[in-house]
């Protein structure tokens, strides 16, 4: 072997990724984010009877709210995942990914489907299945996408010599989950099963949805940006794939934990709450692993903002997962089902932890993708704390809402009672909604600004790689 070969080669990280693709992920993600929480509003204004429009089809709660969760889903996550996953994966393979030209094709087919998906919902054309209310004719071509997606990420992760980095393990499986998942809620109960087989199959699909796309991606970016900005290694590699595997057995058996009580077969439930039993556990593994991690840094939670979105989701986490654990028995369950309870749990997971992941990591990005630090770490911190404060608010509000309601149902009481039992709750909701709304805005201005700034010549020079973190990565 020539000595040329032995050298370790030096890649420069740098140009394997496209920074603009990355923020226009980003900005589309925020975009939606904002549409997702004007269709929250509106549900919410409805059901403290103020909706502004009423009357006027087009903006009727029911359709919006199906906007609300779409955009959330597959406009505000998706998009921040996905723009996550192009800036790490070249980075953790030093391969750029398979073509810069169908990256571009994604990005704008992916728009295009949340778009036509909006659009479709406003004009009636919803399918009944919770998150797969795509339009039907829209359901081949999402399919599609999902397949270039991971043709398009999967070769510089194939291509890398093992052992794999544990963040690959999960993007790898993320990328075919997703596919089938999306397969099997969009297709089976349209064409294949019926009846409450095919309630078992949307059961699946919701919670697979959550289980087998966003969890992956998201504790694979933990997995790679927590030991970058503590600059150390994670604390168990061992129990990182106890997380992994552990996922990978235990969570696609869970999704009937969303229909105890219903016609379908006892035997799927008793499974569903077991294995769900058995999540909580692989979880957590995952959340010991990050705290070991964070052993001996604890000063970064206050110091370094992503760290702060970061752990602040993982105690979310905790909270979600203990929560969890009540209310996947069949005694709990009897008196939370349908109640605001399992909206909480919702916002609490899908904003509180995922959501913040992904802001964290724009937190730390955003400075790097528009070539100035950020324009204020004032508004910084105000974007942290309204979000957190008012969504760990709104989660309280929901769940303490849900149990007066299931309290009041169980006493038999006449529906208006648990209507206006439930009426206080549903104005904080509103109020600690105006607040995560603002944390927004606060986030909007302060890109906007940092924009700006990143157009005028630098005096120095500004920060372009994950491994110079010494002034943004301290914000
Ligand atoms: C301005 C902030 C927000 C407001 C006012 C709001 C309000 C609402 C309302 C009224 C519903 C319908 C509840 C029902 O049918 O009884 C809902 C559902 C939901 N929201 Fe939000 N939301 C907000 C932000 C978010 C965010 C940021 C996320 C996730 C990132 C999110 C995720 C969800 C999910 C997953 C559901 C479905 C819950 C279920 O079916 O159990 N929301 N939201």
């Amino acid at each position: 072997m020539s000595a040329q070969t032995l050298q370790p080669q030096v890649v420069d990280t740098d140009k394997l990724v496209d920074r603009k693709l990355v923020l226009y992920f980003y900005l589309a993600s925020l975009t939606f984010l904002f549409v997702s929480m004007l269709g929250g509003f509106l549900m919410a204004l409805q059901l403290i009877r103020h909706n502004p429009f009423s009357g006027i089809e087009l903006f009727s709660p029911g359709r919006w709210r199906m906007i609300h969760t779409n955009a959330v889903a597959y406009g505000f996550l998706a998009n921040g995942l996905l723009g996550s996953m192009f800036w790490a994966v070249p980075r953790l393979t030093l391969r750029p990914v398979l073509s810069s030209h169908l990256s571009w094709f994604i990005f704008i087919a992916w728009q295009a489907v949340v778009l036509a998906t909006a659009g479709g919902i406003l004009f009636g054309q919803a399918q009944g299945l919770e998150w797969g209310e795509t339009p039907t004719w829209i359901d081949p071509v999402a399919l599609l996408g999902l397949a270039l997606v991971v043709v398009n990420f999967l070769p510089p992760i194939l291509m890398t010599p093992g052992p794999l980095y544990v963040t690959l393990w999960y993007f790898m499986a993320a990328l075919v989950w997703t596919f089938l998942t999306y397969a099997m809620g969009n297709f089976m109960p349209e064409y294949f099963v019926t009846g409450s087989a095919a309630g078992a199959v949307g059961g699946l699909f919701i919670h697979d949805l959550v289980g087998l796309f966003v969890t992956p991606i998201g504790w694979g970016l933990m997995y790679y940006f927590v030991p970058i900005l503590l600059k150390k290694p994670i604390w168990s590699h061992g129990l990182s794939l106890v997380g992994f595997w552990g996922l990978a057995f235990f969570y696609p058996l869970q999704g009937i934990h969303h229909f105890l009580y219903t016609p379908i077969p006892m035997f799927l439930q008793y499974g569903a709450v077991i294995s769900t039993i058995a999540v909580e556990l692989v979880v957590a593994t995952v959340i010991i692993n990050f705290f070991g991690t964070l052993r001996g840094s604890g000063s970064a939670f206050i110091t370094n903002l992503p760290i702060r979105w970061f752990y602040t989701g993982m105690v979310f986490y905790f909270l979600t997962c203990l929560q969890c654990a009540f209310q996947t028995t069949l005694t709990f369950q009897a008196i939370i089902h349908f109640t605001d309870w399992v909206v909480g749990h919702a916002h609490l997971v899908m904003f509180g932890v995922f959501g913040l992941w992904i802001q964290g990591v724009m937190t730390y990005l955003m400075p790097r993708l528009l070539g100035h630090e950020w324009y204020s770490r004032k508004l910084c911190e105000w974007h942290f704390w309204l979000s957190s404060i008012s969504l760990f608010a709104m989660a309280v509000d929901l769940i303490a809402g849900g149990l007066v309601q299931g309290t009041v149902w169980r006493a038999l009481l006449p529906w208006e009672v648990s209507i206006d039992a439930s009426m206080p709750f549903w104005v904080v909701r509103v109020f600690t909604g105006i607040g995560m709304f603002a944390g927004q805005i606060v986030f909007y201005v302060n890109i906007y600004r940092t924009w700006q700034l990143g157009l005028r010549p630098a005096p120095a020079a500004a920060p372009t790689s994950t491994e110079l973190p010494a002034v943004v990565a301290a914000t």
